[in-house]
């Protein structure tokens, strides 16, 4: 049971949560942490939680920083707030814009600056739009993304994310949004069709539909290296070499979501480097600032750079922008954070002990309700079904997810369930050996009580 606070009804009557059952709030009501130190976070009660999924896939770093924390002091003490409207600029914005062009996977010619990993997408469907149109090919405007990717909420995010839940009623996605095949080969693949064949396959479906569709009014293709959201789903072997040729072909911009994958998540800096994905633009957030502070960012080639220029002659401004684009806080955050990660060497500690996570992950995989066991360096995906051999999922009303999610809680673990009945595991990047076998324990204890409750229940 969750504890008892004073919270809790004023919770109820005054907040609308972001993406959650507003029935089942009103009885279950809030979890309320109050504070978090390292990879633990602590409840208004004063229990202690193993953060499993690091806040919403974010806090790289964990909590209670105490460099972070002053840097953001010093930076609120000298300059609390100046923009970057009409040419205005501060030192943190060009020095992490500098920082940022040095770690991108790819040439990047200028860093723009936005609050959330929405805003970064947002912002990438209407430069694509707007770059389009200046260079003479108002045709090319669509975009396509995949079936369970998601990429944020905001209205052009929103449609570029694949689940249905944020779309119904909402009139979305936008027209002009395409999805093409989810790539799970446990889920997706034919009897006997191996991990290549199947790539081929969707690859195929991505081909045709971008046939179907005219190559000449497809502007760029978006892709999480790895889908977080969505279930925690790993590239298929070939799969991002496939789908880079066929784009290639047609003069389609790749544009790498790495708002999770980012900053040593999956054993590189960039999931991009991890499987091969040369893209032309990144979009990036969260571990950025390791959630200390909202930022978003994305980069921009210099072809699409030059356009925006030339654009300039004709319409007087790049009119998009936000109050907050590269708001001096957030930039000296950031730019302490990738610090931290470097002087730490943070990839090179994921790579340590990503092992431990994989052995502990793949352990899982014998568990009766584990269907698959999937992961790479510090992101891990359970997904709960009812006949492992036929791949067959729970009834969604059932909520198998939600409540292997609520035992874990009970057991001191804060974690997720995405995509259905998928459990994630994204620790903050710097957790221990100790520290993600006793994540793994409290994995470990919430499925057999999951399984005892199905049992009870009659599901199983
Ligand atoms: C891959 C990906 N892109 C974009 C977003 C949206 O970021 P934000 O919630 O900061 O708008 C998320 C959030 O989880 C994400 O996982």
């Amino acid at each position: 049971m969750r504890p008892i606070s004073n919270f809790a009804a004023r919770d109820v009557e005054a907040l609308l949560h972001p993406t959650t059952n507003l029935l089942a709030h009103r009885s279950a009501g809030p979890l309320v942490v109050e504070r978090a130190e390292g990879i633990y976070v602590y409840d208004s009660g004063g229990k202690r939680y193993i953060e499993g999924l690091a806040g919403l896939w974010c806090a790289g770093l964990g909590y209670g920083n105490q460099e972070l924390v002053e840097t953001a002091r010093e930076q609120m003490a000298r300059l609390s707030f100046t923009h970057l409207f009409g040419g205005r600029s501060h030192e943190p914005a060009i020095a992490l814009a500098e920082k940022i062009k040095a770690i991108s996977p790819v040439p990047a010619s200028k860093v723009f600056f936005t609050n959330s990993g929405s805003e970064a997408n947002d912002t990438q469907v209407k430069i694509a739009w707007y770059y389009n149109n200046v260079r003479g090919q108002p045709r090319r405007k669509k975009i396509i993304a995949r079936q369970r990717g998601y990429h944020g909420t905001t209205v052009a995010a929103a449609s570029l994310s694949g689940l249905s839940v944020f779309h119904a009623d909402f009139d979305l996605p936008i027209a002009g949004v395409l999805h093409t095949d989810c790539p799970h080969h446990w889920k997706g693949a034919e009897a006997g069709e191996g991990e290549e064949a199947y790539a081929t396959r969707i690859v195929r479906s991505l081909q045709d539909l971008i046939e179907r569709e005219g190559p000449d009014t497809i502007a760029a293709f978006i892709a999480e290296p790895v889908m977080g959201a969505g279930g925690v789903l790993l590239p298929p072997a070939t799969y991002f070499e496939k789908v880079q040729a066929v784009l290639a072909r047609h003069d389609i911009a790749f544009i790498a979501d790495e708002v999770i994958c980012g900053f040593g998540r999956t054993g590189h800096w960039w999931g991009s480097q991890t499987f091969g994905i040369q893209p032309s633009s990144i979009t990036m957030a969260k571990a950025v600032t390791s959630a200390y502070v909202p930022m978003g960012a994305l980069t921009v080639p210099e072809g699409v750079y030059q356009t925006l220029v030339d654009a300039s002659g004709k319409h007087g401004v790049f009119a998009h922008g936000f109050t907050y684009s590269g708001h001096p806080l957030a930039c000296a955050v950031a730019l302490k954070t990738i610090e931290i990660y470097e002087r730490i060497k943070i990839v090179e500690h994921v790579r340590r002990v990503a092992p431990i996570f994989r052995l502990r992950l793949q352990a899982l995989a014998d568990h009766p309700l584990v269907g698959e066991a999937r992961g790479i360096g510090l992101i891990g995906g359970l997904e709960l079904v009812k006949d492992k051999r036929a791949r067959q999922s729970f009834e969604p009303k059932l909520g198998v997810g939600a409540k292997a999610v609520r035992f874990a809680e009970e057991e001191g673990l804060l974690c997720r369930a995405v995509g259905g009945d998928t459990v994630a595991l994204c620790p903050p990047l710097i957790i221990d050996g100790a520290e993600i076998n006793a994540m793994f324990d409290g994995i470990t204890r919430a499925l057999d009580r999951t399984e005892g409750w199905l049992r009870k229940e009659g599901h199983v």
